[in-house]
């Protein structure tokens, strides 16, 4: 296993079931993990909002035994109060592991570069590498099996997109990105992706029609039309994506027994409708709790 979890193709497939056993088995016997990081010391610096992230590293450290210390934008203001260098040589002599919530993914790469400790990525402009774990975790729990499943993302190719298809390059299921010209996920990314899908012989493509998409899908996801950092184009990208939105008329077209994911927290009646959320076969809260259980799992794994 590698120091830091920095994105989802830096592990191999069976890495990755190793950590979804291990979560699985969290899941199930709380108690039996309550000292498993009995001592040890998280930070998280956050540079963005979080609702799922900081509660779930924060409740999954302490039912590991461990403890956490929040570092908020004010406190820390990573390059420029202090260089992103100072602050992990200081932090890894204080601390047992860092979770980082950041804009550029180089930050938390020089961050693992500099630091001794392990670097766990909470999200940067780049890649929401747990996010994907956590909802691997939950379609395997679902679906029992990877083998022929398609997932279609339909909206905005962004760090959630990225995730997602590096989990499914991996894992061997088919990712289609569903996304307005001029709104696919990061070509590197996608060629990386696609490089690693020739081994589990997953197919990742991206098109522009959201209904040839979703056509044939066992997993419909979507996330907000503007990220994080990304408000100032709001207005504008809420006429590009409108006919992105994901609802019922959308739904009709995935397969029968499909079931719809989102990373949260969403912008209902925009990227996806009340009707699709809050329906059956939604599984948003299954996901949001599985962050709690997956990364529970990937602390353990680099920071026991
Ligand atoms: N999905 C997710 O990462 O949620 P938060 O932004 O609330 O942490
Ligand atoms: N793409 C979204 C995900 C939020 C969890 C963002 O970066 O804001």
């Amino acid at each position: 296993m590698k120091k830091d979890f920095l994105k989802v193709l830096d592990f191999t497939r069976e890495e990755i079931l190793a950590i979804f056993k291990l979560a699985q088995d969290m899941k199930a016997n709380k108690k039996k993990y309550a000292k498993s990081l009995e001592g040890k010391t998280l930070a998280l610096i956050f540079e963005k909002p979080s609702l799922r992230t900081r509660t779930t590293f924060d409740v999954g450290i302490q039912q590991l035994g461990g403890f956490s210390i929040y570092l908020s934008p004010a406190e820390i203001n990573l390059g420029k109060r202090e260089s992103v260098y100072d602050v992990a040589k200081n932090l890894e002599r204080m601390v047992d592991g860092i979770m980082i919530r950041t804009f550029g993914h180089h930050i938390v790469e020089d961050m693992a570069k500099y630091a001794k400790i392990p670097i766990i990525n909470g999200l940067t402009d780049y890649s929401h590498p747990c996010q994907a774990m956590a909802d691997f975790l939950t379609i395997l729990e679902i679906k029992e099996d990877f083998k022929g499943l398609k997932l279609c993302y339909v909206g905005d190719g962004n760090n959630v997109a990225h995730s997602l298809m590096g989990a499914g390059a991996r894992l061997g299921v088919d990712v289609t990105i569903a996304c307005p010209r001029g709104y696919e996920p990061n070509v590197i990314a996608y060629l990386n992706v696609k490089e690693a899908a020739k081994e589990s012989g997953a197919k990742i493509e991206i098109v522009h029609d959201p209904v040839e998409g979703v056509k044939g899908a066992d997993i419909v996801y979507t996330d907000v039309w503007a990220s994080m950092g990304q408000e100032a184009e709001a207005e504008k990208r809420k006429q590009i994506f409108m006919p992105y939105q994901v609802n019922d008329k959308l739904m009709s077209y995935a397969n029968p027994d499909a079931i719809f994911m989102h990373c949260l927290p969403a912008h209902r009646g925009e990227e996806v409708t009340d009707s699709v959320i809050d329906a059956e076969y939604s599984v948003v809260f299954q996901e949001a709790e599985n962050r709690l259980h997956v990364q529970k799992a990937i602390m353990y794994e680099l920071m026991k």
